[in-house]
């Protein structure tokens, strides 16, 4: 038996918390925690949060609530809490549920180490400040451990849009991006590690501006660079602005190789009333030449956005101006979502549509939304595509991984491994995924 501390770490949220959560980890691992997937034989409890959603702190003291009686077998156990709820409670949380020991907010989890040094035997640590410091200088002496093959990757950070109805700008703070040398560090660390595919995150991940040494980059600029990194397959992004798919990303959705035809861009209303009304600074008709302009650059583009019904004073109306606007576009996949008030928002104070006005609109437009992506699911059947496995699938014997569009497929082969690109002949569409058959190879795996 080793003497190694426990870490149970429970992520909710975005693809950035992932990343938060992974990069937590590691920073434990230097204070001597090996992670474990039980929250029973934990020495250390990590909940990383999300505000997006409402209620989502009553969520968070509750989930906490869960942990009492473990907390009472084990006074030693440390309860922490970090991500965007830490964020936006701070103080308060360990008020209200003083068994948590500490609470670290999404900018400054680099001084965990010391954080959790400093609790124990009743003392608590809170630290939900916006530091000067660089978090991420402090993060990079990582483990060497092989990774899975797909990675994400922040690259940005926070956002200055403050769309009428988002919690981000105050949970995550100020627009800001990392240097360009940093990032490329990084990437190459992680495909040493076995990484072939690395998504670039940011809240809004195309308003990137990293220095360089020879000035700033924009996002195209930082993708071309890694491009340029061997044993680097593929590209990807998000989330992304309408307004700031600047000439040169939309460029690269044709030239670049690696850049992979998948796009997440979220609208959240086809109404340039709620548009207004949301702050969103685009309308309509400006995101549909937009994405015009990127299906010309890249005509087999998989375009995914998310969608908000509901929004303050949206009329039937403004609803089916979404519904036009989705059957203009076709999506390939989306998210969807009822407008829910967040505290402290602009929106929160404005008169609310009725509920069940809301949960009927929502079907609506998720019906529709499925149907899209289905349609996109079925166009894939017969034709070959390339796919990177990812992960065993839940039969024997079966690999799940991703297309170039980033749909899920599936296949039984025993002459395949994790971490593979192959070729594959789609066969069937499932609900949620495709299944395919490998294509032989004349000769041995790429990979190998
Ligand atoms: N930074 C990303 C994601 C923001 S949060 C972006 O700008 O696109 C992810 C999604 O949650 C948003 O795109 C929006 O559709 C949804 N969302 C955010 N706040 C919401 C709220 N108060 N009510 C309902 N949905 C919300
Ligand atoms: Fe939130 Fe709008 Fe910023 Fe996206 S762009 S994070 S929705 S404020
Ligand atoms: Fe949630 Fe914070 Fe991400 S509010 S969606 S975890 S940026």
């Amino acid at each position: 038996m080793s003497d190694a501390k426990k870490l149970f770490v429970k992520t909710y949220g975005c693809q950035m918390n992932v990343y938060d959560s992974e990069r937590m980890a590691e920073v434990l691992a230097g204070a001597g925690y090996v992670e474990t997937d039980t929250a029973d034989d934990a020495d250390m409890i990590l909940l990383n949060t999300c505000h997006i959603r409402e209620k989502a702190a009553e969520k968070v003291y509750s989930e906490l609530g869960r942990f009492k009686g473990l907390k009472a077998a084990r006074p030693d156990l440390k309860i922490a809490v970090a991500g965007c709820v830490a964020q936006a409670e701070g103080e308060e949380i360990v008020r209200r549920q003083p068994m948590v020991d500490l609470v670290v907010g999404p900018q400054s989890y680099h001084r965990l180490a010391e954080l959790e040094a400093r609790t124990g035997g009743g003392a608590r640590a809170v630290d939900t400040e916006f530091p000067e410091e660089d978090k991420f200088d402090r993060l990079s002496a990582r483990p060497k451990a092989r990774r899975a093959p797909a990675a994400f990757l922040t690259v940005q950070e926070g956002c200055d849009k403050f769309c009428a109805f988002c919690v981000v700008p105050y949970t995550r703070g100020a627009e800001a991006s990392r240097p360009v040398a940093a990032i490329l560090a990084e990437a190459r660390d992680l495909v040493e590690r076995g990484v072939r595919e690395i998504t670039l995150l940011g809240q809004n991940v195309n308003a990137y501006h990293g220095a360089a040494e020879t000035g700033d980059l924009g996002l195209a600029g930082l993708i071309r660079r890694l491009a340029d990194i061997d044993g680097l397959d593929r590209i990807r992004y998000t989330t992304s602005h309408p307004n700031d798919m600047d000439d040169d990303l939309i460029a690269a959705h044709g030239n670049c190789e690696k850049l992979m035809p998948y796009l997440h861009l979220p609208v959240q209303s086809g109404s340039d009333r709620i548009l207004g009304a949301m702050n969103r600074k685009h309308d309509a008709r400006s995101y549909l030449r937009l994405v015009e302009r990127i299906r010309a650059a890249r005509p087999d583009l998989l375009l995914s956005g998310d969608f908000i019904v509901g929004f303050p004073g949206e009329t039937e109306a403004d609803f089916e101006a979404t519904m036009d606007l989705v059957r203009a576009v076709g999506y390939g996949q989306a998210y969807s979502f009822k407008y829910s008030p967040r505290p402290g928002t602009p929106a929160a104070d404005r008169a609310h549509v009725d509920e069940a006005v809301k949960a009927d609109r929502l079907a609506r437009l998720q019906a529709l939304l499925k149907e899209q992506q289905q349609a996109a699911q079925a166009a894939m059947v017969g034709k070959t595509v390339s796919v990177l496995f990812e992960r065993q699938g839940r039969m024997p014997g079966q690999l799940v991984g991703k297309s170039e569009h980033l749909q899920a497929v599936h296949v039984t082969g025993d002459d395949v491994r994790i971490g593979d690109i192959r070729k594959v002949r789609i066969v069937r569409s499932d609900p949620n995924s495709l299944a395919g058959e490998l294509v032989p190879e004349p000769q041995a795996s790429p990979a190998a």
